[in-house]
C-alpha cells in the first residue's frame, strides 16, 4: 500500500481534500443565508468541539487497519450491519461528487473567460447574468463539469501518495497569498463597512434552527469527514505520525481559508448590493465585480480561479479516490479500470444535477446536513462503544499527543458528541421537513 512520504505530506494531502469549494464557494454563501457572524460564532465552535475529535476519530480508524473505509469495519471485526456504514460513505461520496463537480466546471469556466477578459469592465447586472446564463445552459454545465471529471480521474487512476500529494504543496499556499490581497483590496471598498460588521458582529436574533444545522452541516463539508474520506487517507499515514497534530494542523488550515474567503466576499457583497442570502452563486456573481476594481485584474482573475480550479480537484479527488478504493480493495479491480468505471458512474449523477438544480439543491443539503452528520455519529459510536478504549488512545498518545489529552478526547466522543450530533440532527431534520 502506498503511503505518504511524511506528515508533512500527509497534512498536505488531507488539508488539499479539506481545502477546496467547500471554503471558498459553500462557506460563504451559507453564512450569507444564515446571517452571517452569529453563524461563523457557532462554526467555529462546531469545528472546535466536535469536527477536530471526528477527524481524529477518523483517522485512527483508518490508519490502526490500513483499510479504506469501505473495509476498515470488517477489519475490525465488525457485523454486517456496521459494514454498512463504509458503505453508505462511499454512496456518500457519489452524491458529493456529482454536484460538486459542477461547481468545479463553474469555476473552470469563470478562469478561461477571465482569461480571455471576458468578465472585465462588466457592470453589477452584467456579472450576474453571466451566471445566470452559464447555469441556465445545462449543456454548457455539463462541457465544464466534465473537463473537471475528467481531470479528477486522471489524478486518481496515477494513486493517491504520488498523484495527490504534489499538487497541495505549492499551490495551495499560494491560493491562501492571493486571498490575501484581494482581502486588502475587498476591505478598502466603499462601504466594506457594512459587510464587515455583517461577518464580524453577531446579531444572535438570527440564529435558528436552520442555522445550527447549516453550521454542523458545513464544518463536516469542509473538513471532509463524515463518509469515510479522512478514514480512507488515515489508512496511507505513516505509524510514526502524530494523529492529534495533523487533524489540528488541518482543521486550521481549513478554516483559515473560509474565514479569509468570507473576509474578502462580505464587504464586497455590501459594496456591490449584491444579496447576501442569494445562495449557490453568491461568489460567483461577487467577485467577478472586485477584480474589476483591481489593476490587471483579468489576470488577477484568471490566477484565482485556476488556483481554485486546483484546490477543487485535490478535493474531488479525495472523493472520487474512496470509490476507487472500494473497487481496487473489494473488487481486486485494477485502479485504472476502477477510475473509469467510477468516474462514469460519476458523470451520471452529474448530468442530473446540471439539467435539474432541485436535484442539485436536494443532493447538496441532502449530504452536507443529513448523511454526513449521521456518518459521523455511527464512526464515532463505532470507535468508542465498539472497539477498546485502548486502540484509540494508544493510535493518539503513541506519538506526540499527552496521554491526558487523548484520554479527554476519547471521553468527549464516546458520551457528549454523538449526543449532541444527535441532538442537532434530529432537530434539523424535523425544520426542514416542516
Ligand atoms: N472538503 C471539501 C471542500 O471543502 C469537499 C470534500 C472532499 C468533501 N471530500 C469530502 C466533503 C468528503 C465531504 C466529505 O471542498
Amino acid at each position: 500500500m502506498d503511503k505518504f512520504s511524511s506528515r508533512m505530506g500527509a497534512v498536505a494531502a488531507a488539508a488539499g481534500s479539506a481545502v477546496g469549494l467547500g471554503n471558498v464557494w459553500r462557506f460563504p454563501y451559507i453564512a450569507g443565508e444564515d446571517g452571517g457572524a452569529a453563524f461563523l460564532l457557532l462554526y467555529v465552535a462546531f469545528v472546535v468541539l466536535i469536527s477536530i475529535p471526528v477527524l481524529l476519530t477518523e483517522f485512527v480508524l483508518g490508519r490502526s487497519t490500513g483499510k479504506p473505509v469501505t473495509s476498515a469495519f470488517a477489519a475490525l471485526g465488525a457485523s454486517r450491519r456496521w459494514q454498512l456504514v463504509g458503505f453508505a460513505g462511499m454512496l456518500t461520496a457519489f452524491l458529493i461528487l456529482s454536484y460538486y463537480n459542477i461547481v468545479s466546471g463553474w469555476t473552470l469556466y469563470y478562469g478561461v473567460h477571465s482569461l480571455a477578459g471576458d468578465l472585465s469592465g462588466l457592470s453589477e447586472g452584467e456579472v450576474q447574468q453571466v451566471f445566470d446564463e452559464l447555469t441556465r445552459s445545462p449543456a454548457e454545465s455539463i462541457l465544464w463539469m466534465s473537463l473537471m471529471l475528467f481531470g479528477t480521474a486522471w489524478i486518481v487512476s496515477r494513486g493517491v501518495a504520488g498523484g495527490i500529494e504534489k499538487y497541495g504543496k505549492i499551490l495551495m499556499p499560494l491560493l491562501f497569498v492571493l486571498l490575501v490581497v484581494m482581502l486588502v483590496r475587498s476591505l478598502t471598498l466603499e462601504g466594506a463597512a457594512a459587510g464587515m460588521a455583517f461577518y464580524l458582529k453577531p446579531d444572535f436574533s438570527k440564529l435558528d434552527g436552520r442555522a445550527v444545522f447549516d453550521a454542523l452541516g458545513q464544518s463536516f463539508f469542509s473538513l471532509s469527514i463524515g463518509m469515510g474520506t479522512m478514514t480512507t487517507y488515515g489508512s496511507y499515514i505513516r505509524k510514526e505520525a502524530n494523529l492529534a497534530g495533523v487533524a489540528w494542523r488541518v482543521a486550521s488550515i481549513d478554516f483559515l481559508v473560509a474565514f479569509l474567503a468570507g473576509a474578502v466576499i462580505f464587504p464586497c457583497v455590501f459594496a456591490f448590493g449584491v444579496n447576501p442570502a442569494q445562495g449557490p452563486g453568491l461568489v460567483f456573481v461577487t467577485l467577478p465585480n472586485i477584480f474589476n476594481q483591481i489593476p490587471l485584474g483579468s489576470l488577477f482573475a484568471f490566477l484565482f480561479f485556476a488556483l481554485l480550479v486546483v484546490a477543487a480537484l485535490t478535493s474531488s479527488v479525495s472523493l472520487l479516490e474512496v470509490v476507487v478504493a472500494y473497487f481496487t480493495d473489494s473488487f481486486r479491480m485494477p485502479r485504472k479500470r476502477a477510475t473509469v468505471v467510477a468516474g462514469a458512474l460519476t458523470l451520471v449523477f452529474g448530468v442530473a444535477c446540471a439539467l435539474s438544480s432541485f436535484i442539485f439543491d436536494l443532493f447538496d443539503n441532502l449530504t452536507a446536513n443529513v448523511l454526513l452528520p449521521l456518518g459521523a455519529l455511527l464512526i464515532v459510536v463505532f470507535v468508542t462503544h465498539r472497539l477498546p478504549r485502548e486502540l484509540f488512545v494508544n493510535e493518539c498518545a503513541a506519538h506526540g499527543a499527552p496521554w491526558p489529552l487523548a484520554a479527554a478526547c476519547f471521553f468527549l466522543l464516546r458520551w457528549i458528541i454523538p449526543v449532541a450530533i444527535a441532538a442537532i440532527f434530529v432537530g434539523g431534520v424535523y425544520n426542514w421537513i416542516f
